[in-house]
C-alpha cells in the first residue's frame, strides 16, 4: 500500500517539495530529509494497515518457531510504530510500501535476531539497536530494479552481482539518518562469514560485529525456511542443519541459541 502526504511541503525558500495527496516514495524522503524544517513525523502514513501486516506476520513466525516473547514484541511494536519521529524510520515505512516478500522478511530477521539475543540477555538499548539494524538490514535493496527481486528463477551472474551491491547502497541510503554505529553494522555487514569469504569487504571474524554475526543467521535461516520465488521453503531442523554444516562461516555460539529455541 502507497502512502500519501498530508500536507503540502515547502523549502526555507518556499519551493514546494510535495505537495498534498502525492505519493510519498523514497525519492521524496529523500528529498525532505535534506531540509531542517520539514517534520518527517507529520507525513500521513498508513500505520493501521501495517500493524495488521505485522500482527499477521507475528503469528505466522510463532507457528514456525512455537515461541513468545513478550520483550521482543515490544522492541519490535516500539521500533515500526512509536519511533516515527526518526530519520530512519521513514526508511522502514517505505520498505513496508515496497514488494512484499522484501518486508515480511525484514520483519523475520528482525524478530528471530532479537529472540536469539533476549535468550543472550542482551540489554534494551542493545536490542533496539539490534532491531533496527535488522528491521533495516536489505534497505538498499529499495534501490535494486525490482525485475530482478522478483524474477521468478535463479539470478544470472550480473542480477547477482548488482543485488549484492545492496549493502553498500543500504549504507550510503541511510547517512545522515541518525542511525547507530552498531545498527549500521548489521546493514553493511550482514553478507559477511566469518572465514572470510562474504561481501562486500571479505571481513574475518575479528572484523564483524556481533550483531551482523546474530542477524546473518537470522537472515539466512529465514531464506531457507520461508522459500524465494525460486527456491522452495525448507523446514527449520533442516534450514538449521544447512547452517550448523557451515560453522566455519556461522557463529556457533549462535546456532547453538537458535538451536535451543527451536526445540
Ligand atoms: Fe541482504
Ligand atoms: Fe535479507
Amino acid at each position: 500500500m502507497i502512502s500519501f502526504s498530508s500536507k503540502d511541503y515547502y523549502n526555507e525558500s518556499g519551493t514546494l517539495l510535495l505537495a498534498k495527496g502525492a505519493p510519498i516514495t523514497l525519492e521524496t524522503l529523500k528529498k525532505l530529509q535534506q531540509y531542517k524544517g520539514v517534520d518527517l513525523s507529520e507525513v500521513n502514513l498508513n500505520c493501521e494497515s501495517e500493524r495488521k501486516k505485522y500482527v499477521e506476520q507475528t503469528r505466522k513466525l510463532k507457528e514456525r518457531f512455537n515461541v513468545t516473547n513478550d520483550l521482543v514484541s515490544d522492541i519490535l511494536i516500539k521500533i515500526l510504530f512509536e519511533s516515527k519521529h526518526k530519520p530512519w524510520w521513514m526508511y522502514i515505512n517505505t520498505l513496508s510500501n515496497y514488494i512484499d516478500w522484501v518486508y515480511t522478511h525484514s520483519i523475520d530477521v528482525a524478530m528471530i535476531s532479537l529472540i536469539i539475543a533476549a535468550e543472550l540477555k542482551y540489554s534494551k538499548k542493545s536490542l533496539m539497536e539490534l532491531g533496527i539494524g535488522a528491521l533495516l538490514h536489505d534497505v538498499g535493496k529499495l534501490l535494486i530494479p525490482k525485475r530482478i527481486l522478483q524474477k521468478t528463477h535463479p539470478l544470472n551472474e550480473v542480477e547477482k552481482i548488482i543485488l549484492s551491491q545492496h549493502c553498500e547502497l543500504g549504507m550510503d541510503s541511510i547517512t545522515g539518518c541518525s542511525l547507530s554505529e552498531a545498527s549500521t553494522n548489521i546493514i553493511i555487514q550482514h553478507h559477511e562469514r566469518l572465514d572470510g569469504s562474504g561481501y562486500p569487504n571479505k571481513l574475518k571474524t575479528e572484523h564483524i560485529s556481533e550483531y551482523a554475526k546474530i542477524v546473518m543467521i537470522a537472515d539466512s535461516f529465514d531464506a531457507i525456511t520461508a522459500g524465494r520465488p525460486y527456491r522452495k521453503a525448507r523446514g527449520p531442523e533442516e534450514a538449521l542443519s544447512i547452517l550448523k554444516n557451515q560453522d566455519e562461516k556461522f557463529s556457533n555460539e549462535y546456532l547453538e541459541v537458535l538451536e535451543t529455541i527451536l526445540t
